[in-house]
């Protein structure tokens, strides 16, 4: 049988209300439902080459062959893709990204929504959204949000089939900016996947998810309202509640460092002293991300830049969903 490949893009994307933690760890059953949009100028693009000639799996990220974690988890994803197509042979995996590792963008994201749609697009299987969704779930739960477009809700869901992300907003509903401000490029002692776990560990979780669902809709209004302040005020929140089951799991996970803090307060004065619309929002490492308003957005990432501590400043905005790259016949 002859080669069969696909390639595809995908963004990662930034979550205003928050995954953390899950009812069941092998599925990616998330205890609460989180939204989030895609970052379009940053992208993983993933070629998925199944081989018949091949007796093993090989997995290349930005060029370097993979062993170990990273590669166990490609495979164990691949194996859902061969159940799904029924299929038995081996492929080869080349994925990039476009955004340095370590900069609190979350690239399991990305990586596992272009994969999801490159290994079944390469087999013939055309999956829906939705289903897409569901399969790139299984590889990194924020990855059911990196398959749709634009401003994206993903419903926690009782049962497999339940738990998917869609899009409730298109990409140019409301033209906010991410600036991912860089106080570190470590590379975080624990990752999410670790952490997702401890979350039930803090005697907070059950009064954060309690409320889960009354801050993703009063989010999801503010949105789709175009309600900076309102957006601000549940975005804040959601952040410092995880992190405080963060600081409260046995064992504590601290991502923050001094910096963070300067800067989350720095973004409190100038919002509340100087009307410029911005807020914070921070994943499992001490980065903050900025959410602004376009309008605000130049006079902000100056401010931040000037800021001690701060390494680099990137910028993205609302974007578009995981998709096929056409193959292009003058590179044949
Ligand atoms: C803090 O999706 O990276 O960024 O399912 O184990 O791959 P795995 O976890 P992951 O968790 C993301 C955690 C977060 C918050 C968020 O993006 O919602």
């Amino acid at each position: 049988m002859p080669e069969r490949s696909a390639t595809a893009l995908a963004s990662p994307n930034i979550a205003l209300i928050k995954y953390w933690g899950n009812r069941d760890h092998a599925l990616r059953l998330p205890v609460s439902p989180s939204i989030s949009f895609n970052l379009a100028e940053l992208s993983t693009q993933t070629t998925v080459v199944w081989d018949s000639s091949l007796d093993t799996d090989h997995v290349f990220i930005d060029g370097q062959e993979v062993t170990e974690d990273s590669y166990r988890r490609v495979v164990r994803h691949l194996e859902h893709v061969r159940e799904l197509a029924r299929h038995r042979g081996s492929a080869r995996v080349e994925s990039s990204s476009n955004f340095p590792a370590g900069v609190g963008i979350a690239s399991s994201a990305s990586a596992f929504a272009a994969l999801s749609l490159a290994a079944t697009a390469a087999l013939g299987l055309s999956l829906s959204e939705r289903e897409l969704s569901i399969l790139a779930r299984l590889g990194s739960g924020s990855a059911s949000r990196s398959v749709p477009g634009g401003f994206v809700a993903w419903y926690a869901g009782d049962r497999h089939e339940e738990s998917y992300a869609e899009t409730f907003a298109p990409p140019d509903h409301w033209l906010l900016v991410d600036l991912v401000v860089v106080v570190s490029r470590a590379h975080k002692k624990t990752g999410s996947t670790s952490g997702h776990a401890l979350a039930v560990t803090s005697p907070l979780q059950a009064a954060r998810v309690a409320g889960a669902q009354e801050r993703f809709d009063a989010c999801q209004r503010a949105v789709l309202t175009r309600d900076f302040a309102g957006l601000a005020r549940v975005v804040e929140l959601d952040s410092n509640l995880m992190h405080s089951v963060m600081m409260t799991s046995d064992p504590p996970l601290f991502y923050w460092q001094p910096a963070t803090l300067t800067i989350i307060e720095a973004i409190r004065r100038w919002r509340e002293e100087d009307a410029l619309e911005a807020c914070y929002t921070i994943d499992a490492g001490p980065n903050v991300h900025c959410i602004c308003t376009a309008e605000s957005a130049d006079t902000v990432e100056g401010r931040l830049r000037a800021l001690p501590g701060v390494l680099d400043v990137l910028r993205a905005t609302p974007g578009g969903p995981a998709r096929l790259m056409t193959p292009c016949p003058q590179t044949r």
